[in-house]
């Protein structure tokens, strides 16, 4: 073998080795190469669409790197000389009628698996339309508010009821950023957009879901994480029937999902230390504050109800004054 040849063979070896081992940490690391299981109908329904994608183009891969790998080995030069040239083909009908009609049979039925698998998604099945619960869910700088039906609030945790069709409104103040509304398991991502509202929906048995920001919105956009509680009818209604009433609980929620994510007590963090800050228990100031922002502090609360600045208060007073907070 010549030393150029040599050589060449010697990198793709190692860029295999490589590249197959990376590969596997990869795998389990995050639990396999294919997507997760899906919770929700509309999940399901794209992972049809992977799973029908996948296939064709895992075939299609194999076939083509088996010939190409089969061709390099059959008609390797061997000891003919390096100038010598190779039978002169031209054209073949029957192969070309192939290899033209083959792939636009299969992107006719790729295609139509999609057209048929994905429109369902924006629209809730007609059927449920008398269980649905409609949840509004607004990206902020740098949390996600969701506002149930009876006005009730919370913040970073979607609650719904289990086995029911929960609408979606997923929107972003019109003073915000585009974010993107991601539940994995549910399926697609949609972006929560100033000003205007997406709609989807999902349908999931009781669980604990994870839900992200899909869209760099800024210096905190991967702290932008929320989960979902899948929960029974009965929890879901208690839960939105005190949180309507406000309290430490949301106040709570508020200050880890709001506050926390850029500053912190008795350290400088992305925004100044709060430890011991008179402001945390004055009612009119913190309002001010969330509401206009202030330097660059984003105005992170100026679409709150009072009740939820209440809320804050009660729970942030405990941090005004020095001590360990
Ligand atoms: Cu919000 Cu990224």
């Amino acid at each position: 073998m010549p030393l150029g040849v040599r050589r060449f063979a010697f990198a793709t070896l190692v860029t295999t080795v490589v590249a197959l081992s990376t590969a596997i940490v990869a795998d389990a690391g995050n639990g396999g190469f294919l997507p997760g299981g899906a919770a929700s109908p509309n999940g399901e329904k794209i992972h049809t669409a992977f799973i029908v994608v996948a296939i064709f183009t895992g075939v299609i891969l194999l076939g083509v790197e088996g010939a190409l790998v089969a061709f390099v080995i059959k008609y390797r030069r061997g000891k003919r000389p390096r100038t010598a040239e190779g039978p002169q083909i031209h054209g073949s009908s029957k192969l070309e009628v192939i290899w033209t009609v083959l792939p636009v049979v299969i992107l006719a039925i790729i295609g139509a698996v999609v057209f048929i698998e994905l429109p369902g998604i924006t629209n809730a099945p007609k059927a449920a339309a008398a269980d649905e619960t409609q949840v509004d869910i607004v990206g902020h700088q740098y949390y996600w508010l969701f506002r149930y039906p009876n006005g009730a609030v919370s913040i970073d945790r979607l609650v719904a009821p289990a086995d029911e069709v929960v609408n979606e409104h997923i929107t972003s103040p019109t003073w915000d950023v585009i974010h993107s509304w991601w539940v994995p398991d549910f399926g697609g991502k949609y972006d929560a957009i100033p000003g205007k509202v997406n709609k989807t929906w999902f349908k999931a048995p009781a669980g604990t879901y994870e839900a992200r920001c899909y869209e760099l919105c800024g210096i905190q956009h991967a702290a932008m994480k929320a989960t979902v509680d899948v929960v029974p009818r009965a929890q879901y209604d208690s839960f939105i029937a005190t949180r309507a009433q406000g309290g430490i609980a949301l106040g709570q929620e508020e200050w880890q999902g709001v506050c926390e994510k850029c500053h912190r007590l008795g350290s400088k963090y992305i925004g100044p230390d709060l430890q011991g800050n008179p402001l945390l228990a004055d009612r009119k100031g913190i309002e001010t504050l969330l509401r206009n922002g202030q330097g660059q502090m984003p105005s992170v609360g100026r679409d709150w109800t009072d009740l939820q600045i209440d809320a804050l208060v009660s729970y942030t007073k405990q941090f005004a004054k020095g001590g360990n907070g």
